[in-house]
């Protein structure tokens, strides 16, 4: 049966808190089967009415105001105070059973011990509060566990003290001197080994400590990168984070205590690749950062929840175009956006920067906030320029230091330091959708006259950064339709959204001679990225995958260029997401089959270039991660994949057993597990043997099987369910063979709808577990209406199946529910 339908939040009902939390004393006994938490609490009225605070799965044993029993009425959710006076002191003792807690929020189990896990709502799964960002207090948290079991105990801010007790147990205490939102609370009780270098420590699971250098590497880096770029320093006496390999998310910045999923800390040679350096690079930066941008200045409510994630994506993507290569970061950055965020935006899910309501706020860690949210900071940045940007940073902390704050708080910031009116600017962040600008370009008597179209209305701010002829500028578009003149001694091919200045899809009628020659010669490196993707798309789009002769000449000109990671980039096609969002009525099989046509054409007609590059881009020397020799290996990778359409599985055969790297040996494994190949099963077989006690590799060995384009992957997929590799409780396992499966374009969406059964089945059964996973899931059919009508009919009987199910959680009730509307 149907649940009653749960209340929506709305931002317009945002009140300020009746009562504010001055300091908590927080006590965690971790026992064998249970915890009892204790919470002493110094509260001041600030409205008239009851004391209400909120609770999730703890149960209350007693309460008392200033040490008397007060009247109250408890609840599963709430716990109203009646007659309480204007200050006084509350206290709790409540029990919770964090050995049996699934849902990886509040206080849970892991494989060595004890984390939580509060953002977005999950303290108030650890005692009774008034569990809301605007809510600052200042923390003292006792932690007491066995001494043996769990000698590792660890919370936010400064050890005061810590010994024996009895019965072989310990506790420690901890003092932040910061006030903070309960979110951002954190307590650990483990076995963990620890890397230490100064003031910072990075705590991971027995056994792995060699794999912690990395991390710590790219730590010290970003500190040194805040204080340089955004002149923002460490405020702690201590900074730590904790690697567990049970975590909901990538990692998660509690104050001075961030505890991360172990895929973005753990890294060597032999384990990880590339992207997972990188990725740890960014994930580690990206908590680093919000030590200022969301724990120093944080969010007054949940609905300003890109504040802190769209201002802290953008600087963690500053960090990695300060670090690496400026223009494929920024390349790879919006074949993401346009991959996953673009398809958001168009789906039933559509929600602005600022969404205005919902269920579940779990549902709202969305690419819309994050990246799209990178994306509006991102364009305040090129309408104000570096140095006002920077001013406009500067403002903000100064105004807003220690407050709990809103999204027109920073635009209001980057006015008034700047001088540049963004109250239209504002729109980007309250109406959802992608603005399209269709733009036409006219040549007369000298002078090139470009028209801009835009499909918002009332229009949006959009800078448009273009090159026309010798003259390049930021063009600020504000109304409907504008006109701009250039001088030009002949019709020029403009270049238009360099470096993709604003998340919009941008028409222009170039032609197929435009774009070749934009490839070729545009001085802006992600132009000349965009003109190859522009005509691939149209390749793969409209001419069954078969490119002219002129568009291959292309393509062997960008392998001469210098820049591997470039080229690497450059011949990429685009993504099955992002071509499926060109179609009327999507058809999976025709998509699949036409890239692949082109994959091949291009390969064929390549073929002795892409085979010499393979074997003039071999690395030297041992591993390492820096932006050129992550690029040689990526162009190598490339050109070995494009070799495999030609059947070539013996070199990619070579390639995996020779590998002295993960990025190697999985780019080969990646190629044989896409190829019909008799080396295919050994080698899948052979990994598995070799790496089956490490499970961030396991991981990647479910992924390559889920990932594999060949029509058995379903069947496989299945079998690998039972496999002593997977386990539904861990998210990692899920998203490694799930999701991974659900994001395979053309076999998700098999016509016979295997996989919508399959997913509706993982979703239903995960629901049961981890809500908040099993919503992430159940997002895979958001486009389920732009297929045709057999696959539709059978995404709706996947999706009603869902929605019918006993005790569906809010989490897929809400997902599930905007789907089927
Ligand atoms: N604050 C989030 C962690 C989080 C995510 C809490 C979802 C609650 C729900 C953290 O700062 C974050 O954004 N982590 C990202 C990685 C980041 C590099 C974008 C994540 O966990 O995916
Ligand atoms: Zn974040």
């Amino acid at each position: 049966m149907r649940e009653p339908q749960p209340k929506a939040v709305h931002l317009k009902d945002y009140a300020p808190p009746p009562f504010r939390v001055e300091t908590i004393h927080l006590d965690v006994d971790i026992r064998e089967d249970h915890a009892i938490t204790h919470a002493k609490l110094a509260i001041r009225r600030n409205a008239a009415g009851p004391l209400v605070l909120d609770g999730d799965e703890v149960e209350l044993v007693s309460v008392s105001v200033d040490g008397k029993k007060p009247r109250y009425e408890a609840t599963a959710e709430k716990l109203t105070v009646y007659d309480v006076p204007d200050a006084f002191t509350l206290e709790t003792v409540s029990r919770i059973v964090p050995q049996k807690n699934t849902k990886l929020e509040g206080l849970y189990a892991t494989k060595h011990g004890f984390v939580t896990q509060c953002e977005a709502q999950g303290f108030r799964r650890i005692t009774w509060f008034v569990d809301r960002p605007d809510v600052m207090a200042r923390y003292t948290t006792t932690v007491h566990a066995d001494a043996k079991r769990f000698p590792i105990l660890l919370s936010n801010g400064n050890l005061i003290a810590s010994g024996a007790e009895a019965g072989g147990r310990h506790f420690a205490r901890f003092e932040d001197p910061f006030p903070k939102p309960s979110y951002l609370f954190a307590l650990v009780a483990a076995n963990l080994e620890v890397l230490r270098e100064g003031n910072l420590s990075i705590y991971v699971e027995p056994g792995t400590l060699d794999q912690a250098g990395w991390s710590m590497d790219c730590l010290k880096r970003a500190i040194k990168w805040d204080e340089k770029r955004f002149g923002l320093k460490l405020d702690l006496n201590e900074y730590k984070i904790v690697a567990v390999g049970d975590f909901n998310s990538g990692a998660m910045e509690n104050k001075g205590l961030n505890i991360f999923n172990t895929r973005y800390v753990l890294a060597r040679a032999d384990t990880a690749t590339d992207v997972d350096y990188l990725n740890i690079d960014r994930v580690v930066a990206h908590e680093y950062c919000h030590n200022w941008t969301g724990n120093r200045v944080t969010c007054r409510d949940w609905f300003q929840l890109s504040l802190k994630e769209g201002l802290t994506v953008f600087r963690d993507q500053e960090y990695g175009a300060d670090t690496y290569s400026r223009a494929v970061t920024r390349i790879q950055e919006v074949r993401s956006l346009r991959a996953l965020q673009f398809p958001e935006d168009a789906g039933p899910m559509k929600h602005p920067v600022r969404p205005q309501s919902y269920l579940e706020i779990r549902n709202f860690y969305t690419t819309t906030v994050y990246e799209k949210g990178a994306e509006v900071v991102r364009m305040q940045h090129t309408l104000l320029g570096e140095d006002k940007f920077q001013a406009g940073m500067k403002l903000y902390f100064e105004r807003h230091d220690g407050q709990a704050v809103t999204c027109d708080d920073f635009v209001q910031a980057m006015q008034d330091a700047s001088g540049v009116d963004l109250e239209q600017f504002r729109r980007w962040y309250d109406v959802a959708g992608t603005p399209v600008l269709d733009c036409t370009g006219d040549y007369q008597d000298g002078i090139f006259t470009l028209t801009v179209k835009q499909s918002m209305n009332p229009p949006f701010h959009i800078p448009l950064a273009v090159k026309v002829g010798e003259r390049e500028q930021v063009l600020s578009l504000r109304k409907t339709e504008e006109r701009f003149t250039f001088p030009a001694k002949s019709k020029p091919v403009p270049s238009l959204l360099r470096g993709f200045s604003a998340p919009v899809i941008l028409n222009y009628p170039y032609s197929e001679d435009d774009l070749l020659h934009l490839m070729a010669r545009d001085d802006d490196p992600f132009n000349r990225w965009e003109a190859g993707q522009r005509l691939a798309a149209d390749i793969i789009l409209k001419r069954d995958g078969k490119p002219s002769t002129a568009f291959v000449e292309a393509a062997r000109n960008v392998l001469r260029d210098p820049d591997a990671a470039f080229v690497a980039e450059a011949l990429m096609l685009p993504a099955e997401t992002f071509l499926a969002e060109q179609m009327d009525v999507v058809d999976p099989d025709r998509l699949h089959a036409s890239r692949n046509a082109l994959r091949r054409a291009l390969a064929e007609g390549l073929k002795e270039q892409l085979r010499k590059t393979y074997e003039s881009s071999t690395v030297p020397g041992p591993y390492s991660p820096d932006a050129r020799s992550i690029g040689k290996r990526s162009l190598r990778n490339l050109c070995l994949g494009y070799l495999g359409e030609l059947g070539l599985s013996r070199l990619a055969d070579a390639q995996f057993r020779s590998a002295d790297n993960m990025t190697d040996a999985m780019a080969a494994l990646a190629t044989l597990a896409n190829l019909d190949c008799p080396e295919r099963e050994p080698a899948l077989a052979a990994f598995y043997e070799k790496w089956r006690d490490e499970p961030l590799v396991v991981d990647k060995w479910l992924s390559v099987q889920a990932s594999s384009r060949l029509p058995g992957t379903i069947a496989r997929v299945k079998a690998l369910l039972s496999h002593a590799a997977f386990d539904l409780k861990v998210p990692n396992k899920v998203y490694a063979l799930i999701r991974t499966f659900a994001a395979n374009h053309v076999r998700f969406h098999a016509a016979d709808g295997a996989g919508y059964a399959f997913l509706a089945d993982q979703v239903i059964a995960l629901d049961a577990l981890n809500p908040q996973v099993a919503a992430r899931m159940a997002r895979a059919f958001d486009r389920w209406r732009r297929f045709d009508s057999g696959r539709q009919e059978k995404a709706k009987a996947a999706l009603e199946r869902i929605r019918d199910t006993d005790k569906l959680s809010k989490d897929v009730a809400e997902i599930v529910g905007k789907a089927l509307a």
